[in-house]
């Protein structure tokens, strides 16, 4: 609606204008929907107490080595970051075993698969992904006026058969979370081999594996593996979960170096800023914070689980940092409800479930206070 102007200023830009000015296709993108701050929910009713379980999160909060390293470098904001962050991808090729040029780094894990979607996918082609699954995918393909390909879940499993089955529309892209957010499962090497093996090198397969330093289950893909074989399979990954480093952004993209080139084509100069490079590198040599929260995740997991069977409440055997279980009402009203007392989940609408939420473990503390609040709003 265009607002008449005050005195000396134009009036605003007209939501006609606004049409006619913008790309007809990004009018369908949703925006991302995030999980509620700690901030919102101490404005909104104020509770004694906060727990936030609601967006899988590092629950050890920031490690104390990267708080150390990131003081000490701060001198050095004035100066430009190296933009090729190559002390970091030299430090994440040697974590995983590949050379510096098969790695790339982003702005998060977000900025690793928009890059890649825009290096490689024209307008009209299309790009597979799953139902109920993390939203970018489907916005990556989008921004680029590609076709989107929805393959549904199997028993709430990613249907990695049925994304062989979508080859013969010729697409361009598949986008696979592994485990999957938000039903914490996975698919294993064998299944992820078998649409390789299907797959033309003209498809890119794209697996987001940002809970992967989770999994601890022996067929879980070997992607790095597998990609000496298969040259168009592109991994992604975060710093934001197990490194606790959800703040700073950071993710990494490992692939086919030709590739990789192809895709820092898109690259923005500095995309990786001076304090994420030095946390990161800092946050990759402490073995001992990994150790701690993946300890911490392991325990965690059999605490809900428990409590989840005590409550009688059906749950999704997890590979991640996270569980996802079904409530027996919508379960928007049920998040509310937890807000109001404190406790900050996610309920899975957005996701495309309205009947299940999902849950970061915790620490054994937090773990308790879910589960204690969980307790009173299903049964009041
Ligand atoms: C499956 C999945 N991929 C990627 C991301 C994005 O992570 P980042 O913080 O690295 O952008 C998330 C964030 O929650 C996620 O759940």
């Amino acid at each position: 609606m265009s607002k008449s102007a005050p005195k000396g200023r134009k009036a605003s830009f007209s939501e006609a204008e606004i049409l006619k000015l913008a790309r007809p296709s990004i009018q369908a993108l949703k925006p991302y929907v995030p999980g509620r701050s700690i901030e919102e929910v101490k404005a909104q009713y104020n509770p004694a107490r906060i727990v936030k379980l609601g967006s899988n999160e590092n629950s050890l909060g920031a490690n104390p080595k990267v708080l150390k390293a990131i003081a000490k470098i701060l001198p050095k904001i004035s100066l430009y970051p190296d933009g090729s962050s190559r002390a970091l991808r030299e430090a994440l090729a040697a974590y995983c075993g590949v050379s510096a040029d098969e790695v790339i780094v982003g702005n998060g894990s977000d900025e690793i698969l928009l890059m890649i979607a825009l290096a490689f996918v024209k307008p009209g082609e299309r790009v597979v992904v799953s139902e109920n699954t993390f939203s970018e995918y489907e916005f990556s393909g989008r921004v680029l006026d590609a076709e989107i390909v929805k393959v549904p879940l199997r028993d709430f499993r990613y249907d990695v058969a049925g994304f062989a089955k979508t080859l013969k529309l010729k697409p361009k892209m598949m986008f696979l979370c592994n485990p999957n957010n938000p039903t914490g499962n996975y698919f294993t090497h064998a299944e992820l081999e078998g649409l390789l093996k299907k797959t033309p090198r003209a498809c890119l397969v794209v697996v987001d594996e940002a809970y992967g330093d989770y999994a601890t289950e022996k067929d879980f893909p070997r992607c790095l593996e597998l990609m000496k074989k298969y040259p168009n399979l592109l991994v992604a990954r975060t710093f934001s979960k197990l490194f606790g480093l959800a703040g700073l952004r950071l993710g990494y993209g490992l692939g086919d170096a030709g590739l990789l080139r192809e895709t820092l084509r898109v690259k923005t100069p500095f995309n990786v800023n001076l304090l994420v490079q030095t946390a990161a590198v800092t946050a990759l040599a402490d073995k001992a914070f990994v150790r701690k929260s993946l300890a911490v995740n392991n325990k965690g997991r059999l605490q809900i689980e428990a409590g989840f069977r005590k409550l009688g409440l059906f749950y999704l055997p997890t590979q991640a940092n996270f569980i996802c279980f079904r409530v027996p009402r919508q379960a928007v009203d049920l998040c509310e409800d937890l807000l109001k007392r404190g406790m900050i989940i996610r309920a899975l609408k957005s996701f495309g479930l309205p009947e299940w939420c999902r849950v970061t473990i915790g620490t054994k503390e937090q773990n308790a206070f879910f589960l204690a609040e969980l307790a009173k709003v299903l049964h009041p």
